[in-house]
């Protein structure tokens, strides 16, 4: 998910760039702006902790783009691609290395399992708005 802060500031393009420049396959794709209900649905695991106030209202402040990335490995490599959750420790070629401001301002989020892409992905999507489609380069592009 591109976050508000990434929208803002004009990243869309540009961080759908990297990924479609590592070879993944984009399966679906959304520009809302999340409803409280969705953001708590997504960041349960975090209720109660100290930063999760600011983390729903920044998550909603502004519209964001949800997206499906698909390929081998996609969640490890989407990750690496991010680079670490704190911008100001991440490698400084990644996303949020190159684009982060702070904890909440980190530009982008991304699951960090594949079980999580899964419930993640069915806060936004509905089964039928993931499209299947091969690419003709799928033998070595995923
Ligand atoms: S934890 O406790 O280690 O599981 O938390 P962490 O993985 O570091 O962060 C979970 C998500 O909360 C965001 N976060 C924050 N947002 C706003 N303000 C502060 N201070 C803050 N600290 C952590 C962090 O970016 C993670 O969200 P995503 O969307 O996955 O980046």
């Amino acid at each position: 998910m591109i976050k508000p802060d990434g929208v803002q500031r004009n990243l869309i393009g540009k961080i759908i760039s990297r990924l479609e420049d590592k070879g993944l396959k984009l399966v679906a794709i959304k520009f809302l702006r999340l409803t409280k209900e969705q953001a708590a649905e997504h960041y349960r695991e975090h209720a109660g902790k100290e930063f999760y106030e600011r983390l729903i209202s920044l998550i909603t402040s502004a519209p964001v783009v949800a997206m499906v990335w698909e390929g081998k490995n996609a969640v490890f490599i989407v990750r690496k691609l991010m680079g670490a959750t704190d911008p100001a420790q991440a490698d400084a070629g990644s996303i949020r290395g190159l684009y982060g401001m702070s904890m909440g301002r980190n530009i982008i989020h991304g699951a960090d399992s594949v079980d999580s892409a899964r419930r993640e992905i069915s806060i936004y999507f509905r089964p039928e708005e993931l499209v299947s489609y091969e690419k003709t380069l799928e033998t070595w592009i995923y």
